[in-house]
């Protein structure tokens, strides 16, 4: 039987993470440009979330590089950057993407890396940055503990990780949970069981505000929102491909949801320092 994280790592082998924003059908080759624009269209927010142009000269590492469009840009801006990811597969889109866009491979370091064990020295980076990764990750508390500890004294940590209660768990609690008779169940079991890679967490702002103060991290500041996922705006997985599932893509009420605001969003905006 499979471990969790060689679960998770089957998981993102098959498909990488946000290649099917390049792609009109399963079995296409991917184009990396559509990908890109598909990204930044659904989460324009990333951006001024990132603050790559702040990374110029500086050492950053990205911890889970998925297809690399964030990768790219943190070249673009300048910055010395390290990119790591668990699977083969997005370590090598995201050197085609630089490929493609000219950067020469001494100008990067990329490499196969867990981020529960890092391959660095103490201090290394002025900035970590992790982009819906962490909660991937069997041991999410030692991810975090990792990224710390390469972090410079002073230096600036970013992540997003999923938040409960968000309205993409009240979806999965619907579908896995009411819908089969697992009432008990609750939303984060459902992401758990049901988002993205098997044993993907989720966690409420004061719960990441104590994991972060206990690994390490000060000036924490966490806030949410409410992401593509939660209006519906994503493009469906294979397993929602049915007739039964673009209907309800269709008539999902996204006006309803907006009105709740980002506090039930499923992104939660991790910004700290060491
Ligand atoms: C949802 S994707 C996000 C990728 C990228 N940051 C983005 O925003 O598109 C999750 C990524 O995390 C990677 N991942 C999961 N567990 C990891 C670990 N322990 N160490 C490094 N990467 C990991 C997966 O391989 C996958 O590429």
């Amino acid at each position: 039987m499979l471990s969790l994280k060689e679960d998770v790592k089957l998981h993102w082998e098959k498909e990488v993470c946000g290649s099917r924003y390049g792609r009109q059908d399963f079995n296409e080759s991917v184009d990396l440009e559509t990908m890109a624009c598909e990204r930044y269209r659904l989460e324009p927010y990333i951006s001024d979330f990132a603050d790559f142009e702040a990374a110029k000269n500086k050492k950053i590492l990205e911890i889970g590089t998925g297809g690399g469009v964030d990768f790219s840009c943190w070249l673009k801006a300048g910055a010395q950057a390290t990119g790591i990811d668990l699977t083969e597969a997005a370590i090598e889109l995201t050197k085609q993407r630089l490929d493609q866009q000219g950067f020469a491979e001494y100008a990067y370091r990329l490499t196969v890396g867990d981020a529960e064990s890092l391959e660095f020295e103490n201090e290394s980076f002025d900035i970590v940055y992790s982009y819906g990764v962490l909660h991937h990750t069997p041991d999410t508390e030692r991810a975090f503990g990792e990224a710390c500890r390469v972090l410079k004294k002073g230096g600036v940590f970013k992540a997003m990780v999923y938040h409960v209660p968000s309205v993409t768990g009240w979806i999965l609690w619907l579908r896995y949970c009411l819908f089969t008779g697992r009432f008990f169940k609750s939303p984060r079991w459902a992401i758990y069981r049901h988002l993205e890679s098997q044993g993907t967490k989720s966690y409420t702002i004061p719960e990441m505000r104590l994991l972060l103060e206990k690994k390490g991290f000060v000036n924490v500041k966490l806030y949410t929102k409410l992401g593509f996922g939660d209006l519906l705006l994503n493009k469906p997985s294979k397993k929602y491909q049915s007739r039964f599932y673009s209907l309800i893509w269709k008539f999902y009420p996204r006006w309803l949801v907006k009105l709740f605001g980002d506090k039930y969003g499923l992104f939660l905006f991790v910004e700290a320092n060491k």
